[in-house]
């Protein structure tokens, strides 16, 4: 049953993009409080179940171990806080470092503390670095990031694997490809959109479009993530991905057929090595083997995936 219920859950970042469609899912049936502190989420994602006394939103900043003082007991961390900026880690790579693994570290010590035995945590295909090895399985290694966010999330899992083991948590750790869909705040598809926005007469694009990526719609993620925590008896990784690749061009080329523009110049900027900035993988496609395996199979490929989010995003931003 692709359920979770009955549960207390200490919800981080839940105010985010991922998070609030995550939320919104599953907070009937359950008792959750978020923890936020609305860095890059936005509390009107979710404002009308606070109002209604539905959720619990608590405005807090994981990189401080009190952020939890007094929140009680929990059965489930559902752990999304991150700074998922991956852009910004190649400029300041403490930031990844202080919000991602510290914040993970306070939260686990929290666990071990409380006893809660059930934990989801959003990891992602930065992890694995370059590599040729496409579609990519969970078992490749040696995992060598190019990012300040991939090292930090590599990290994570493995802070979270040794909590796992002294304390008895179970623990799926999901990598995700590009999740993309409604309330995005970031992203190659918000980029886009923004930009177009601002000026339609060109759309400037970060590397040379050739960067190809496999995008997983944020229902399909989400759903998926309860499907396979469901079917999962104890710690262990797997990817959310599809299986097949979009390239940055065909999204651009999206968007720009999504917003009725036509014959509009894109402008590559070229970036390192075709890159859209030093740190970014350019070819990144997860293998969903695992996935499939565990019974579950998404609904939209990676291209629907992509023209779904687009025509929700331009829903949010342009009204
Ligand atoms: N979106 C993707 O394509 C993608 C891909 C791979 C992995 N992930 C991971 O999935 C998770 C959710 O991603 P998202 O795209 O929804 O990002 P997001 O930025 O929309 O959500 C992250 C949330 O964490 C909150 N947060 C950040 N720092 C915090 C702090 N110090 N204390 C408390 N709250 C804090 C933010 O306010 C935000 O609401 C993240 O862990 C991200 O690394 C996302």
């Amino acid at each position: 049953m692709d359920k979770i219920t009955g549960k207390k859950i200490l919800f981080t970042g839940g105010c985010g993009f991922i998070g609030s469609n995550f939320v919104r899912k599953i907070y009937d049936g359950n008792e959750i409080t978020i923890i936020d502190n609305l860095s890059g989420g936005k509390e009107e994602f979710l404002s009308d179940l606070i109002r209604a006394g539905k959720i619990k939103l608590v405005k807090k900043d994981l990189r401080k171990a009190d952020a939890f003082h007094g929140l009680g007991e929990f059965d489930m961390a559902i752990h999304l806080a991150a700074d998922s900026d991956v852009r910004q880690g190649a400029v300041d790579h403490k930031f990844s470092l202080d919000t991602n693994v510290i914040g993970t570290f306070n939260l686990l010590e929290f666990m071990k503390e409380k006893g809660t035995k059930e934990m989801i945590f959003a990891s992602t295909s930065a992890v694995t670095g370059d590599t040729e090895i496409l579609p990519t399985p969970e078992t490749f290694g040696p995992c060598l990031p190019i990012s300040s966010y991939g090292a930090s999330k590599l990290a994570c899992e493995g802070f979270i694997s040794s909590y796992s083991h002294y304390h008895g948590i179970k623990a799926s750790i999901f990598r995700f490809a590009n999740v993309v869909g409604r309330n995005s705040t970031h992203g190659v598809i918000f980029d886009f959109i923004n930009k177009l926005k601002k000026n339609s007469k060109e759309l400037e694009i970060l590397g040379d479009g050739t960067q190809s990526k496999s995008y997983i719609h944020v229902d399909d993620c989400v759903n998926a993530m309860i499907h396979i925590f469901n079917e999962t008896k104890k710690t262990d990784i797997v990817n959310l991905g599809n299986s097949e690749v979009t390239s940055v061009r065909k999204i651009a080329e999206t968007v720009i057929e999504q917003m009725g523009l036509k014959g509009i110049p894109m402008k590559f900027t070229g970036g390192p090595e075709g890159r859209g900035w030093k740190g970014d993988i350019k070819h990144a496609f997860l293998s969903i083997d695992k996935m499939t395996s565990m019974g579950w199979k998404n609904r939209y490929s990676s291209d629907e995936a992509v023209k779904k989010a687009v025509q929700e995003s331009l829903q949010q931003i342009m009204n």
